[in-house]
């Protein structure tokens, strides 16, 4: 069945949908985006999504061509119009599409952005069979530019990334640089010793998750020690346990790292505790 989508202002349907071949975000991977997850057909941590939308459009000198309140608008009207119980909003805004292919970004004022929205069915998500097995991850070196605190939609060696861990018989790849793990393709990566949580500190070198930030809060009010600094995957091989966090797999216990099993093979406590509160606590606050 067709899907509804929104572009520059109208909701219609996918088939529909066209953007210019000038689209900056085309032609440049100039512009950002943000992936909200659903659940009981409610926007999960929305307001965490739409600030750091804004922080990122402030990056980069880019202007939202809608507000914060008309966002949540066709956010909730989007996941109504496609019956969205369970899965994703997908949103992209660039720079626009300019009269011409050119490197110098174009004036704002004869350029809109061009925003797009979108969702994707995913009954299932939180009662995840893949949670409850974790998933294995290769260590790749992190090639990427050094803004990932902007979330831009220049995804590709992400996508190398996971390739390169569906080659080795993995699910996703954890990114190294200086030999300190920064985060995995697409998520916030932890280690947890001794009861301690451990995940690198926020910088320019890792995307500001936002499912982050809420587990971390989670974590220490239900009096777990957190500790915020980079790790190496030697130690992270050697923990008892590890995850990883993201908007579309809340937490994710991870078993193996480059093919060494963590304990048992089998999620932790800590993971799978996590995944319980945050689940729980974000089901509740869910716009
Ligand atoms: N990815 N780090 C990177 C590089 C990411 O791309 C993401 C999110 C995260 C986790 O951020 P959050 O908790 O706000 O989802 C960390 C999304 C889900 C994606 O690209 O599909």
């Amino acid at each position: 069945m067709s899907r509804t989508v929104y572009v520059n202002g109208e909701y219609m349907a996918e088939e529909e949908a066209k953007i210019s071949i000038f689209d900056r975000g085309f032609l440049m991977a100039d512009g950002v985006y943000e992936v909200t997850s659903v659940l009981d057909g409610r926007l999960i941590d929305f307001e965490g999504h739409a600030k750091r939308l804004q922080r990122s459009l402030d990056e980069l000198g880019m202007q939202s061509p809608v507000s914060m309140d008309e966002l949540l608008e066709i956010h909730r009207e989007l996941v109504a119009k496609n019956g969205i119980e369970e899965g994703l909003v997908y949103l992209q805004i660039t720079r626009g599409a300019p009269a011409d292919r050119d490197f110098v970004f174009p004036d704002p004022a004869e350029t809109p952005p061009t925003i797009v929205l979108f969702t994707q069915n995913k009954p299932g998500l939180a009662e995840s069979p893949v949670a409850r097995m974790g998933i294995k991850v290769i260590s790749i070196p992190d090639l990427r530019w050094h803004r990932r605190d902007i979330k831009t939609v220049q995804l590709l060696y992400p996508s190398m990334g996971k390739m390169m861990a569906k080659a080795a018989g993995a699910d996703d790849a954890w990114l190294v640089e200086n030999g300190k793990v920064t985060e995995g393709t697409s998520n916030n990566a932890y280690i947890v010793k001794g009861g301690k949580i451990i995940t690198r500190e926020l910088s320019n070198d890792i995307l500001h998750g936002i499912t982050r930030a809420a587990v971390l809060r989670f974590a220490r009010e239900a009096q777990m020690e957190v500790e915020e600094r980079p790790f190496t995957i030697k130690e992270a091989q050697s923990a008892d346990e590890a995850f990883i966090t993201s908007a579309s797999t809340f937490v994710m216990p991870v078993v193996e790292i480059d093919g060494v099993q963590l304990g048992n093979g089998k999620p932790g406590p800590v993971a799978k505790r996590l995944r319980e509160i945050y689940l729980e606590e974000s089901r509740k606050a869910a716009v």
